[in-house]
């Protein structure tokens, strides 16, 4: 019997719902006596193939949101469907792999490896999906290629610029070809010209059909995105889609608005 990560990810992609549904999620840490509220009622979809920035100042529940939506940790009240499935209904392998397999996760420290080529490091989350060794190395050679490191696949990371460091990362997120692409800060780290680098891989791989969801404190960096989410106090207080010339805006209507989240 198939279990219901089996079904969906065997399954045909199912467009009729949206790729992230959240509604109502709150996340608490018990900090010693008090509680942190970090979110404190989420309700937001995100379609598949859609290109959304998360902004908010520090402390906002940005992070925390991201790490929900990619699986690193799950609300202490409400609901998350992933693809349409109920991530509480999933065992915890069922989690590891739809992580390993459907979401690419970028982070604001490049979280590579230092010992390890880029290709080495291109290649772990192939290890972890069981890809034949010999697939492993091609895969994450083609990878580095598509964001521009074809000629860096030996360096180390210290052997970089951050810039390259940061492309190498992405490569590392997208060598398992997902859906889904999380990015906390990418360019948090960055000069403008790497910044600049790194986000054209972001919109070329929004503009391959994926779905591409990232954190940041930069309006120039957001405006690569066709939605901006906008949290302060672990709620969302605005979200607005850019037409296409990127000179109108128009708000994004949320279910909850009646319950005062919108003021
Ligand atoms: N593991 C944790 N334990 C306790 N409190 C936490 C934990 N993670 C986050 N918090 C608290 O939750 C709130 C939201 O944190 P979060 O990291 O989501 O903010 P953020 O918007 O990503 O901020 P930044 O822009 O600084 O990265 C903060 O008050 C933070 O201190
Ligand atoms: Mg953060």
């Amino acid at each position: 019997m198939p279990s219901v990560a089996d079904a969906h990810l065997g399954g045909r992609p199912r467009t009729e719902h949206p790729v992230i549904a959240m509604r109502d999620v709150v996340k608490r840490y018990r900090m010693g006596d008090t509680d942190v509220h970090a979110l404190r009622g989420i309700s937001l979809e995100i379609d598949r193939g859609d290109f959304v920035a998360i902004m908010g100042t520090s402390g906002s529940g940005k992070s925390t949101l991201m790490n929900i939506v990619g699986c690193l940790d799950v609300p202490t009240r409400g609901h998350y469907w992933l693809d349409g499935v109920d991530v509480r209904t999933l065992e915890d392998d069922d989690l590891a792999r739809i992580r390993n397999r459907k979401i690419g996760f970028v982070f604001q420290s490049f979280n590579l490896l230092p010992r390890m080529s880029a290709a080495a490091n291109v290649e772990l989350p192939l290890t972890y999906a069981g890809v034949h060794p010999k697939q492993r190395r091609a895969r994450a050679v083609q990878a580095l290629r598509s964001v521009g490191l074809g000629e860096r696949t030996h360096h180390v990371p210290s052997e970089m610029s951050g810039g390259q460091q940061q492309r190498a990362a992405v490569a590392r997120a997208i060598v398992t070809n997902p859906a889904l692409i999380l990015a906390d800060e990418p360019t948090g780290n960055l000069d403008t010209e790497s910044s600049i680098d790194v986000m054209s891989v972001f919109a070329s791989l929004h503009a391959q059909g994926r779905t591409v969801v990232l954190i940041t404190h930069e309006d120039d960096i957001a405006a690569y995105a066709q939605r901006i989410v906008k949290l302060r106090d672990g709620r969302i207080i605005d979200d607005h889609r850019r037409d296409a010339s990127g000179a109108h805006s128009t708000h994004v209507a949320h279910a909850e608005a009646d319950h005062g989240v919108f003021r």
